[in-house]
């Protein structure tokens, strides 16, 4: 039987023929049509001006530049998130804050902000920005963080890294915040192999983003440079993949629903077995299909769950490892208490590829059934 994937890529149909044509037209390079035309079909789903870059990553690391973060500076950030979400604020040398988890989204604690922001406001030493991570395909509660970073003078970068498709309160990931950052990895629901999307809500913003993002060289025919730039475009051969993927995001949104909860219903008479919850604020994509394991009522720990399924050559992984237990940020600061820490040690991440089959997903379910040591 073929191994069962965490999640992998899954085109449309349509990426090769915009591949072909950058080939044909011999645009292979960072410009060309297809990243004009990928921009201006992003700009369109998410309603901001945006520009194509390299990774995820590249657009954090430019965002926040944007946001004036800088050396010295703190950035908060929530501990249960992917590294990525954190290494641009150091990239910029400033020390990240880690924020606990509510339970009811897994995301950011608005709470655990404000004790924050207020600790910092007391000590006057306010962070200068906060990453507002989207876990898992799923928004933050971004009213109460937006009105307590408005209220404390915080910019805030939104990264939606894990949550293109996914809405809060009928608006898109992405356009809840000044500055967003996409990912297109090959885990993500769509994909370019590897790349990245910045969007902010200050056309300006995004023009400097694309300045920077090109070694910032300055109008002119000499080689003049004022600032210091980076090489962060993306290249006119994968904005054509990034083309013909995001033709069928609204596919790829409802079949990782439909994966999602699917593996739920199976589930639904398992005690300890609970999907991520679904917050009531906007719609969840269920990037990856989270679960939550209670050994004592499933008979079966987390671990040896995702143990069993390697053993049946299916790969599984544990939700993030929060970023205060990771030895690179031994020590940082850290607000509230251990939600986060707790869904670490409860959580799985089951297969959630799209283009699974209906047999590969009753295989999982039945793995997982299987070792549930229940009734
Ligand atoms: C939460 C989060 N932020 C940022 C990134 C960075 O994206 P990329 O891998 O495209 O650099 C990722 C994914 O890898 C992510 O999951």
């Amino acid at each position: 039987m073929a191994r069962i994937y965490l999640s992998v890529p899954h085109m449309g149909g349509a990426e090769l023929g915009y591949v072909e044509e950058a080939f044909r037209s011999n645009w292979l390079s960072t410009v060309g049509p297809n990243l004009v035309a990928f921009e201006q079909d992003f700009s369109k789903r998410i309603g901001l001006p945006c520009v194509a870059l390299a990774s995820g990553t590249a657009a954090m690391h430019l965002g926040l530049r944007l946001l004036g973060v800088g050396p010295g500076d703190e950035v908060l950030c929530p501990t249960l998130t992917f590294v990525a979400s954190v290494n641009p604020a150091v990239y910029l040398g400033a020390r990240p804050v880690f924020l606990d988890s509510d339970r009811a989204s897994w995301n950011l604690d608005p709470n655990v902000l404000e004790e924050a922001l207020r600790a910092k406001a007391a000590k006057n030493k306010l962070p200068k920005a906060l990453v507002a991570v989207h876990l898992f395909g799923q928004c933050a509660d971004m009213d109460p963080i937006n009105e307590l970073c408005r209220r404390y003078d915080v910019a805030v970068l939104e990264d939606a890294a894990e949550a293109l498709g996914a809405t809060y309160k009928g608006r898109p990931a992405g356009s809840l915040a000044p500055v967003s950052a996409f990912s297109f990895n090959g885990n993500k629901i769509i994909t370019t192999t590897s790349g990245g999307m910045l969007a902010a809500q200050d056309p300006a913003r995004v023009e400097k983003a694309r300045f920077w993002s090109q070694q910032a060289r300055d109008p002119g025919v000499a080689y003049e440079h004022t600032e210091m730039g980076f090489n962060y475009r993306m290249s006119n051969v994968l904005a054509g993949m990034g083309r013909g993927q995001l033709e069928v995001l609204d596919a790829r949104v409802a079949r990782r629903r439909e994966i999602a909860f699917a593996y739920r219903d199976a589930f639904a008479d398992l005690p300890g077995l609970t999907l991520m919850p679904q917050a009531p604020y906007g719609l969840h994509t269920n990037w990856l299909s989270c679960f939550s394991v209670d050994e004592a009522k499933l008979g079966v720990s987390r671990d040896a769950l995702i143990a069993a399924l390697a053993a049946d050559d299916v790969e599984s992984r544990p939700v993030w490892k929060p970023m205060h237990l990771q030895p690179l940020f031994d020590g940082a600061e850290r607000f509230g208490g251990a939600v986060a820490e707790e869904l670490f040690r409860q959580g799985i991440c089951l297969p959630s590829s799209t283009n699974m089959s209906a047999e590969d997903l009753a295989r999982v379910v039945a793995l997982v059934r299987s070792v549930a040591r229940v009734g």
